[in-house]
């Protein structure tokens, strides 16, 4: 199982996706852990997003990401982090395909709605910069066994 971050920008919280958004991740079967509305401060956002600290975009993308409250989710399943990156589509809307979400939902390159860690280590970095000591919950979900086949012991 792995946990991955997920951030609904604030182009999607002001744009009411948030419902829409949250539902494709869970009727895809994965699981929401961690979930909570925040605004993210300039310092989160210049840790978060530090790899791109020289790109041209990155003090519009540092604006963006801290002008209005957006919401963060922890989401588990097995092979979590590629599957949300892969519902997620390119990263530019106008580039992203139909069936993803930045496909669906948007036009635009900066404002791209919707970030999702891209490995496990960057997952793990991330998860511990957005949440608190508390915050994600290990619950089991009633319907497991029909999301997975756990006939072997494992989700498969
Ligand atoms: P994210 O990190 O937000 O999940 O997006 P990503 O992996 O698909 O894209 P990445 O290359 O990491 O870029 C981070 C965010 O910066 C903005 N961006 N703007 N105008 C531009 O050329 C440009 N390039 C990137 C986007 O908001 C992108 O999600
Ligand atoms: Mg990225």
């Amino acid at each position: 199982m792995e946990t991955t971050l997920i951030i609904l920008k604030p182009d999607a919280v002001q744009r009411g996706l948030m419902g829409r958004i949250i539902s494709r991740f869970e009727d895809k079967g994965l699981q929401i852990i961690g979930c909570k509305l925040m605004k993210i401060s300039e310092q989160l956002a210049a840790t978060h997003y530090a790899a791109h600290k020289n790109r041209p975009f990155y003090n519009g993308l540092v604006q963006f990401m801290t002008s209005s409250p957006v919401l963060v989710m922890a989401v588990r399943g097995v092979g979590a982090i590629a599957i949300s990156r892969s519902m997620m589509g390119a990263t530019f809307g106008s580039k992203a395909e139909g069936g993803t979400i930045r496909g669906d939902f948007g036009v635009s390159n900066s404002f791209n709605l919707i970030h999702g860690s891209d490995s496990p280590e960057a997952a793990e970095k991330e998860l511990g910069l957005f949440f608190n000591d508390g915050e994600v919950l290990d619950y089991q979900r009633a319907i497991e066994g029909w999301v997975y086949d756990i006939s072997g012991g494992d989700p498969e």
